[in-house]
């Protein structure tokens, strides 16, 4: 893969000129170039633009665009605009729109209104294409491809005819013959057996709870279909454009993007890139940034990463645009660079006038370059110049959560023993407790090798487990390593049926007891945990009925349903341990168990830093390391270097040369090359 025109960190965004007069391009550039833009997006909506009516191209003004960016020495990262068809198009074909559940179609007038199983939408997105990579496939300023848009997002499957032939061929795949379909879905329970593939339906509309397997496949199935397609775009622009990198913008994180298995996908592209809008009205939303970033690294495996999109300032689409206050764009950009990115990229270049997003931020704003942001922007443009001794170098975790999209698909259906437990929640809830201990965290699929790398690895309600699983975790915890498993784990196999014998089958032998009754809790009821020795815990939600069978207890509940059994638990296995959390613990609760845990894997915890300021690093190949130090606080804060990674080097945003500890003010980020 020709990753050479990859060759710096990237900064920059999505570029839509065709938005704007041409005699306004030439300035454009100026601007790029006066704030240090390396790469721009082109052409993600232009499909419209680009062919008029069918087959005809008019190819004029994005000849102009990229040759003019060339002169400017901005490389292109260039769309195929598969998301938006023309309105010619769904004319001729409204066949290719999407339909909902309840049978309804969306219409043309937005953005992302696809079917994926429509054989017209499917030549016609071969046909611009294939123009596309024919005509700038060897441009010089081409360094990356863009198919599509944020797979997924605003609206997967289609439950139209067309897809329903489509999932049945799925199936036919997935399960070979109808008595392994019957069998997988359990359709024996309220007669729902299939005599013949014809009869097999998309999960429409139904009276009451349809068949939750059927649901399952049917989630696996919409991510699989859009795959699909753009494995059919990928190959193309492979064909006729050999060597460039070609990606697709994902939107990794459980906040934003729902119906996208992005462990299968992150396999699919040769650069995994990432979009992420922060949840500005949330207190921390620097630490759902982070979750963010690092699900994404993981995603990327041992690859490097980029940040597409994020935002100068207020998003235009959530209840309130709250602008981002002075300095917290830097803090933003610069946070998913020490997870790993590569760069930073934006949505968009210049604010549009017209349109749904015209008060959504960008970096040359309404205001014009006598601005805030503007300045802000050029002030990041040389901050990430600054920073490319760092390129290629990788983040270092500390720990790991095991994270399965198709387990949180499972256990949101519906009739869960309590609609209060959330798997998202707790992923969170478990994530922000060890950043809360300023540790860095991979994610990882639960049938993942090498978890052996990873001191400490916790598994937030998991609720389906397949065997494969539950074996995987049960070797690495033998093996030494130290296991936190949470509540309403390993319950349910691949297609959403309980594991023979008591709970959690899949993994009773390496946690060393039963759950003998899922107590959840009323709404609003508390309960305590006590042990000896050890702080007294809250919990919400949720409570088991745990009966150990090998396992120690350190936690036993002292009121509620399951008051004098066993809460928290502890399971010696072979060199490490297996650690059980029945309750559904607060922030307090899973910081006291997380403290003790890290104790037990060896892990030393910085207990000098206080909380929001982020401290990461990354080490490049000939061991140099780079220390970020995140300051979300109002407050200056010190971090002592010789206690990560090395007491002397170079801060890279200032040049100044940093010996002891390194002192960071309020709101600011520093950056510490250390020498190996
Ligand atoms: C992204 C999308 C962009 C823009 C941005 C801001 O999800 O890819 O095209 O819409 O959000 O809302």
């Amino acid at each position: 893969m020709r990753m050479d025109r990859l060759d710096r960190l990237a900064f920059g965004g999505d570029y839509n000129p065709e938005q704007w007069p041409e005699e306004l391009w030439p300035e454009d550039v100026k601007l790029m170039r006066e704030a240090g833009v390396t790469m721009v997006s082109v052409g993600i909506f232009s499909w419209a633009a680009l062919e008029p009516s069918e087959g005809t191209f008019t190819f004029g003004w994005l000849d102009r665009v990229l040759d003019l960016l060339h002169e400017g020495g901005i490389r292109v990262d260039l769309a195929t605009p598969t998301v938006v068809p023309p309105a010619w198009f769904y004319r001729a074909h409204p066949e290719a729109l999407p339909t909902n559940r309840e049978g309804v179609r969306w219409e043309f007038g937005s953005r992302g209104a696809i079917c994926h199983s429509s054989d017209a939408y499917q030549r016609a997105a071969v046909r611009i294409t294939r123009a596309l990579a024919e005509r700038y496939g060897d441009h010089p300023a081409l360094a990356l491809w863009h198919v599509h848009n944020e797979y997924g997002v605003p609206v997967l499957a289609c439950y139209c005819d067309a897809s329903a032939a489509h999932f049945r061929r799925w199936l036919a795949d997935r399960h070979g013959t109808l008595d392994a379909l019957n069998s997988a879905w359990g359709t024996a329970f309220w007669g729902q057996r299939y005599g013949d593939w014809e009869e097999i339906q998309p999960p429409r509309l139904t009276p009451t709870v349809a068949n939750p397997a059927q649901r399952l496949d049917w989630a696996r199935f919409a991510s699989d279909a859009a795959l699909e397609n753009f494995r059919r775009e990928r190959d193309l622009l492979h064909e006729l454009s050999p060597g460039t990198p070609v990606t697709t913008n994902f939107m990794v994180s459980p906040t934003q993007c729902d119906s996208i298995d992005y462990w299968a996908w992150g396999r699919e592209v040769d650069l995994v890139t990432n979009d992420h809008y922060l949840v500005a009205e949330e207190d921390r939303n620097h630490v759902n940034l982070a979750m963010a970033a690092d699900m994404t690294r993981s995603v990327a495996g041992d690859k490097p990463w980029l940040l597409l999109e994020h935002s100068t300032s207020a998003v235009n689409w959530q209840p309130r645009g709250i602008a981002k206050r002075p300095g917290e764009m830097a803090r933003n950009s610069l946070a998913h660079v020490a997870r790993g990115s590569e760069g930073a990229m934006f949505f968009q270049w210049r604010a549009s006038r017209a349109g749904a997003e015209k008060f959504h931020s960008a970096m040359v704003p309404h205001a014009g370059t006598d601005s805030r942001v503007w300045r802000e922007v050029v002030q990041l443009g040389a901050d990430i110049a600054a920073l490319a001794p760092l390129r290629g170098s990788r983040t270092v975790a500390d720990a790991a959560v095991v994270w399965d999209w198709e387990s949180w698909w499972a256990q949101r259906l519906e009739w869960r023993p309590s609609d209060d437990l959330d798997t998202r929640e707790r992923a969170e809830s478990w994530y922000a407790a060890l950043y809360d201990l300023h540790l860095t965290t991979d994610f990882v699929h639960p049938e993942a090798p090498g978890l052996a790398r990873h001191p400490l690895v916790v598994v937030p309600s998991l609720y389906l487990a397949t065997a494969a699983a539950g074996e995987n975790l049960r070797r690495y915890a033998e093996g030494g390593g130290t296991l936190v498993v949470s509540c309403f784990s390993g319950i349910v196999d691949a297609d959403d049926a309980v594991h023979p014998g008591p709970h959690p089958g899949a993994l009773r032998d390496v946690l060393g007891l039963t759950v003998e009754e899922f107590q959840p809790l009323r709404a609003g009821e508390t309960v305590r945990l006590a042990g000896t020795g050890r702080p007294e815990l809250t919990a919400d939600v949720w409570a088991e009925t745990v009966v150990t069978s090998g396992a120690e207890p350190l936690w036993h509940y002292t009121d509620g349903p399951a008051a004098g059994g066993p809460a928290v638990t502890r399971h010696a296995l072979g060199e490490g341990a297996a650690w059980y959390v029945s309750a559904r613990l607060d922030r307090e609760g899973l910081g006291a168990v997380l403290t003790a845990a890290t104790a037990d894997a060896g892990i030393g915890l910085h207990d000098d830093l206080p909380t929001d300021v982020e401290v990461v690093r990354r080490v490049g190949a000939n061991g140099d390391g780079y220390l970020f130090v995140l300051n979300h606080t109002a407050a200056e804060a010190t971090v002592d270097l010789a206690a990560r990674g090395g007491a002397h080097g170079t801060e890279l945003l200032t040049g100044a040369r940093v010996t002891g500890r390194l002192a960071v003010p309020a709101g600011a980020v520093r950056v510490v090359h250390q020498p190996e």
